[in-house]
């Protein structure tokens, strides 16, 4: 079924957003917000789409969002500034929102460093964070979430990079996408505030795909970095122990974890 949208107008008048566009169809969820997010979007803006037909992922990959299915959606925020100095957490801001929804259904899921949701090894959402900059300040930060709701939003294995599945899978019965999404906007309010703390940065470790195990990272055109998975430095890239037993940090970029199997 299509999304309603006086349904999610109703739905999310619970929640302090900003303004709230729809599209039935639409390229990219994340283009239009980063356009609104440079004009006059106000903080918790939302941008969502029925159906994408140029989605896009981290490393330039497409996102697939057939119709009726799944969730896109681009949240903008507009940083305070006590959040500035903390801003490479929003990826994992939008990653616990993802988990909590996920657990309040009594799933077990995982964060795949940096942007992945996984549930049994299985990737059920992505996350695409881009940033608006005036300046050398960043003036506004979009979070893109796609979450394969229904069975009908996994992509054909053909085209995976990573085995995927969807709520509808995981659970056995197909999920509300509109209470899907309530949980997350309400979880991500809910948990912004801690963003700077360290209880936030351990809860974000704690949930990480792989805690403990032996990883390898690709780091674009450089030779790959293989350690021990051991957890995140303060701001956000991954702590590994390497082969020397010398503690690492992986920066964000262009960068694609596996476990070594
Ligand atoms: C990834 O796994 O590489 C990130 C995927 C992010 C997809 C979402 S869907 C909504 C928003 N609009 C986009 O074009 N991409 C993000």
């Amino acid at each position: 079924m299509l999304m309603n949208p006086n349904e999610l107008n109703k739905t999310l008048s619970k929640l302090p957003l900003g303004e709230i566009k729809y599209f039935e169809s639409i390229g990219s969820t994340n283009d239009e917000a980063l356009a609104w997010a440079a004009n006059d979007a106000k903080d918790l803006s939302l941008v969502i789409a029925d159906e994408q037909t140029a989605g896009r992922g981290r490393l330039d990959r497409k996102w697939f969002t057939p119709p009726d299915t799944a969730l896109a959606f681009s949240l903008i925020l507009r940083p305070t500034e006590d959040e500035r100095p903390h801003l490479p957490r929003i990826v994992g801001l939008a990653a616990l929102a993802v988990t909590d929804a996920l657990k309040a259904r009594r799933l077990t899921p995982q964060i795949k460093w940096p942007n992945d949701v996984l549930v049994l090894g299985h990737k059920v959402a992505g996350i695409l964070v881009e940033s608006v900059w005036s300046g050398e300040d960043i003036d506004c930060v979009v979070i893109g979430v796609g979450i394969n709701v229904l069975k009908g939003s996994v992509p054909p294995e053909e085209v995976l990079n990573f085995p995927a599945t969807s709520l509808e899978d995981e659970l056995g019965y197909p999920p509300d996408r509109m209470e899907v999404l309530f949980e997350f906007l309400d979880n991500l309010i809910t948990l912004r505030p801690r963003l700077s703390t360290d209880e936030f940065l351990n809860r974000w470790a704690e949930s990480l795909a792989f805690l403990g195990e032996q990883v390898q990272v690709e780091l674009g055109d450089q030779p790959p970095v293989l350690g021990q998975l051991l957890g995140l430095e303060s701001d956000g890239s991954l702590r590994l122990r390497d082969g020397h037993d010398k503690t690492v940090a992986v920066r964000f970029g262009d960068v694609r974890l596996r476990p070594l199997t």
